[in-house]
C-alpha cells in the first residue's frame, strides 16, 4: 500500500468502497466456474469477491473445472448463507496381522466460515473408534465406536453395528477427524481391514455394508455443509452500515455470528449486490425480461 502518512480514516474508507463498488459489478468478474455459479460476496479474483474477508476469495480449478475453497472443492453456494463442500475423509488401516498399513488423519481450518449443524460425524468399521475434535463457538468433542463379528447385512441404515453415526453442533471453525482401532482390525481384516470416519452432510450417506467396509467404494471424499455470513455482528448493530442491496433484507446469521441478505418477496436475484434484486413482476409490464421464461415470471401469485 501507497497510501500516505496523513490520510485520515474517512478518506482510506472512501477509497476501499469506490473499489469494491466498482470491482463487484464489473463485467470481468467470473460468476460460473464449471457448473457452479459463484456470486458475489464469493469470487475468485481480487475486487470480486467481498474485500474484508478473504475467506470469500475462492480459485476455479479451470482443469477440473471446479471452484476451491484453499484446497477443498466446493459444490454449490446458496445465496442465503451455506457453502457445499467436499472434505476428505480419514482412514487407518492394517495389514493382516495387525501392523499400520496406512493412517490418514484429516483436519482443516474454515478460516470465517464454520460447520453447520446438518453434518453426521460418522464412522466405519468393525473394530473402530474415531474422535471428532473442534474448536470455533466452543471447543467440543464427541467419538463413535462401531463394531461387528462378520459384515452385517443390512443395506442403509448407520445404526451402531459396522457404522455408527452422531449429531455435530454447528459453529466450529476448525475440525479434525481422527480413526482408531482397538487392535488393529487383526479379527475382521479378511472384509474390513480400515477404520474409516468423515463429517457427511445429513442423509448423503447409505451404508452399504459389504463394499464400504472392505474399501469404502474408493470414495474420498463426501458433501458436507458449511455456514458463511458477513461480518461477526447482527443485523440490528450493522443497520444501516450493512451490505444488503436494494429491495433486500438482512436476517441473523444460522451460524450465530454474523448476517446474511435475501430479496424481498417479489425480487429475484443477488441480495449482495446494490442492485441485485430485481422486481419479478416488472417482465409482465416490460420488455427487459422474456415473459415465457418460467424461471423468472411463472412463480408470481
Ligand atoms: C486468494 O486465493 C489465492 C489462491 O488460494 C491466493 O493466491 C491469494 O493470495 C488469495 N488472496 C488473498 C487476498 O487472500
Ligand atoms: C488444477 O487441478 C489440476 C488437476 O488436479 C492440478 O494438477 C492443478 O495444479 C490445479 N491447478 C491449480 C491452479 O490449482
Ligand atoms: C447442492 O449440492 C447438494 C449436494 O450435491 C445437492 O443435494 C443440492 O441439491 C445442491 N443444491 C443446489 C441449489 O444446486
Ligand atoms: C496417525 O497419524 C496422526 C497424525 O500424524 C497421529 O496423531 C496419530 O497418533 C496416528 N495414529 C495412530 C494410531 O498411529
Ligand atoms: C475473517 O474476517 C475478518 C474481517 O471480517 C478478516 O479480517 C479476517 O482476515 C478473516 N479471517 C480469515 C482467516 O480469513
Ligand atoms: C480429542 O478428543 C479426544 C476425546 O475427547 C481427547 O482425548 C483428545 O485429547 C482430543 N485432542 C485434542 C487435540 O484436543
Ligand atoms: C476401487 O479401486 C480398485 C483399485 O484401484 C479397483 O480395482 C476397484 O474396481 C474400485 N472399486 C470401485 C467400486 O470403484
Ligand atoms: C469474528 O470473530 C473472530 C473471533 O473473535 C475473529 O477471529 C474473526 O476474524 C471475526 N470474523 C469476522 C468475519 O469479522
Ligand atoms: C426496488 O423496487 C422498486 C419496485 O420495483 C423500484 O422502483 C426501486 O427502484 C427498487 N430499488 C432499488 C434500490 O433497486
Ligand atoms: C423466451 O424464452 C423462451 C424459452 O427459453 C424462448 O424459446 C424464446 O425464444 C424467448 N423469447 C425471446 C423473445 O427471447
Amino acid at each position: 500500500m501507497r497510501l500516505q502518512e496523513g490520510l485520515t480514516l474517512v478518506a482510506i474508507f472512501y477509497l476501499s468502497y469506490t473499489q469494491l463498488v466498482k470491482g463487484h459489478t464489473h463485467q470481468d468478474c467470473q460468476t460460473k466456474c464449471g457448473n457452479v455459479a459463484v456470486e458475489y460476496p464469493f469470487g475468485t479474483s481480487p475486487g470480486c469477491y467481498y474485500a474484508e474477508d478473504p475467506s470469500f476469495n475462492l480459485t476455479c480449478n479451470e482443469t477440473e473445472k471446479q471452484p476451491f475453497f484453499g484446497n477443498v472443492p466446493v459444490i454449490n453456494i446458496s445465496q442465503s448463507g451455506q457453502l457445499r463442500v467436499r472434505l476428505l475423509i480419514s482412514k487407518i488401516c492394517y495389514h493382516s496381522r495387525g501392523n499400520q498399513a496406512a493412517n490418514e488423519t484429516y483436519k482443516i481450518y474454515l478460516r470465517n466460515l464454520t460447520l453447520s449443524q446438518h453434518n453426521k460425524f460418522t464412522v466405519v468399521g468393525c473394530n473402530s473408534y474415531a474422535y471428532l475434535n473442534t474448536s470455533g463457538v466452543e471447543k467440543y468433542s464427541t467419538g463413535c465406536i462401531a463394531m461387528c463379528d462378520s459384515a452385517p447385512k443390512t443395506k442403509g441404515s448407520c445404526s451402531g453395528q459396522g457404522c455408527c453415526q452422531t449429531h455435530v453442533p454447528g459453529g466450529s471453525t476448525y475440525v479434525n477427524v481422527k480413526p482408531h482401532s482397538f487392535n488393529g482390525h487383526t479379527a475382521v481384516h479378511q472384509f474390513n481391514p480400515c477404520t474409516y470416519a468423515f463429517l457427511v452432510e445429513d442423509d448423503k450417506f447409505d451404508f452399504h455394508a459389504l463394499e464400504d467396509l472392505k474399501n469404502m467404494r474408493n470414495v474420498t471424499r463426501f458433501p458436507v455443509v458449511l455456514d458463511w455470513s458477513i461480518g461477526n455482528q447482527t443485523c440490528k448493530e450493522v443497520v444501516g452500515r450493512n451490505i444488503c442491496g436494494g429491495n433486500s433484507t438482512c436476517f441473523d446469521s444460522a451460524r450465530g455470528k454474523g448476517y446474511n441478505c435475501k430479496c424481498l418477496e417479489g425480487f429475484e436475484g443477488n441480495p449482495y449486490l446494490p442492485n441485485g434484486c430485481q422486481d419479478i413482476n416488472e417482465c409482465m409490464t416490460s420488455s427487459k425480461h422474456n415473459c415465457s421464461y418460467p424461471s423468472t415470471c411463472e412463480n408470481t401469485k
